[in-house]
């Protein structure tokens, strides 16, 4: 088995740890990840039994979508960093990055180290959330010190590609997934919708970090003209310091009287039972989603899945046959199809058994995770 070094800078379980989690567990004999920070991240790791080094005693405050260099604002840490990761190299065959600013750092000490470097990319490489000088440093690092980037749809690829990142270094494996995880359970959905107190209602979930771009202001904007028996949960919390978005939610749902209708549930590890409780999940990013993996765990647990047409989504839902489609950002379409898919029957539909067989065909767990370990036997 292969010795990694896995890296990741976040300290809380956004999808890209997630899916390191699926990843590095296979790994656990051999391998390690390095953290930036102790919390959720941390801990999951623990309890799978996946070694890890904490990289600093000193925290980096780090936000996901800030800037580049606001975040790796203190150089006397990042060399910290950069010094532990070629020590620690040194016992590995590989450094996998995990994360952008990771992958800054990785890159430079795997060079001082001499060890292959690979860079799961998580990320639609573009200005729409990424300064022009991080995406330089990035993709120059890139071309200069990575063998292999891993892409987690065909939209990250091409747009690592258009950001000038070399074609022959780049492949795509998307997530995957333990299907066993995402069981149909009728007796957890009727205990927790009678502990939420929705019994009566449609209920529409959305399971992502709240961030403006995740956009679920345009959900509760869908929500002023559903009618009164349809209920929003609103599965997650602002990850990366988006507090103020969190705020303007509330606001809105204050100001269309909709507090009985929405309900913050906050960040949950019981997704697969939560999904059980809806009747449908929105995903209602506005921006391009680089893969979306609620998409697939909604596929998963035969639930109607309605996404937004951008980015790795398109990938995984062909409209109407395995999921609903709709334009970004639009309302009036997330409108449509969520009372379109309250007049039918879910467990009796086609397109729901549709959905759960391509995903078990193409995010198996155990597929992609052989994809990933010949890319990095041919690396080494
Ligand atoms: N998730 C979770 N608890 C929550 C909300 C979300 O465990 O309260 C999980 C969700 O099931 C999914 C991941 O977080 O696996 C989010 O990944 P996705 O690719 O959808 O979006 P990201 O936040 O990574 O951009
Ligand atoms: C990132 C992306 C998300 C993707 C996840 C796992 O967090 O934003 O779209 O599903 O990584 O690859």
């Amino acid at each position: 088995m292969k010795k990694v070094l896995f890296i990741d800078q976040s300290s809380g379980l956004g999808g890209a740890e997630l899916c390191l989690l699926d990843i590095a567990q296979d790994y656990r004999e051999t391998s390690a990840v390095g953290l930036f920070a102790e919390g959720d991240f941390c801990n999951a790791l623990q309890q799978l039994g996946i070694p890890h080094h904490l990289l600093t005693d000193r925290p980096l405050k780090i936000h996901k979508d800030s800037g580049l260099w606001k975040s790796l604002a203190s150089g006397l840490d990042i060399v910290k960093i950069a010094t532990r990761i070629v020590q620690l190299s040194r016992d590995y065959d590989l450094v996998y990055a995990n994360t952008q600013k990771a992958f800054v750092i990785s890159a430079i000490a795997a060079a001082i180290s001499r060890r292959p470097l690979v860079f799961h990319l998580h990320d639609i490489l573009s200005t729409q959330h990424f300064s022009q000088t991080n995406l330089k440093v990035v993709i120059t690092l890139a071309n200069l010190f990575c063998g292999l980037v891993i892409a987690n749809s065909e939209a990250t690829k091409q747009a690592f590609i258009d950001a000038g990142g070399k074609p022959d270094r780049v492949h795509v494996v998307y997530n995957g997934f333990h299907a066993d995880r995402y069981p149909e359970q009728p007796e957890i959905r009727a205990v927790l919708r009678d502990k939420l107190n929705i019994n009566d209602q449609f209920v529409v979930g959305c399971f992502s970090r709240l961030s403006p771009w995740k956009g679920q202001h345009i959900l509760i904007e869908s929500l002023t003209q559903l009618p009164d028996n349809v209920t929003v949960l609103l599965v997650g919390e602002a990850l990366y310091g988006e507090d103020d978005y969190v705020q303007q939610l509330h606001q809105q749902i204050a100001a269309a009287g909709l507090g009985n209708r929405v309900k913050f549930l906050g960040f949950r590890s019981d997704v697969p039972a939560l999904m059980q409780a809806c009747d449908v999940i929105a995903h209602t990013s506005t921006s391009a989603e680089p893969f979306g993996r609620v998409i697939v765990e909604a596929m998963l647990s035969h639930r109607p899945v309605i996404a937004t047409a951008a980015g790795g989504a398109v990938e995984l839902i062909r409209d109407r046959q395995t999921g609903w489609l709709v334009t970004p950002g639009e309302v009036a379409a997330l409108t449509t199809a969520i009372l379109e898919i309250q007049q039918l029957d879910h467990t009796s539909l086609s397109i729901v058994q549709s959905a759960y067989q391509t995903a078990i065909d193409r995010f198996s767990i155990i597929t992609n995770n052989q994809k990933i370990g010949l890319l990095l036997s041919q690396l080494i």
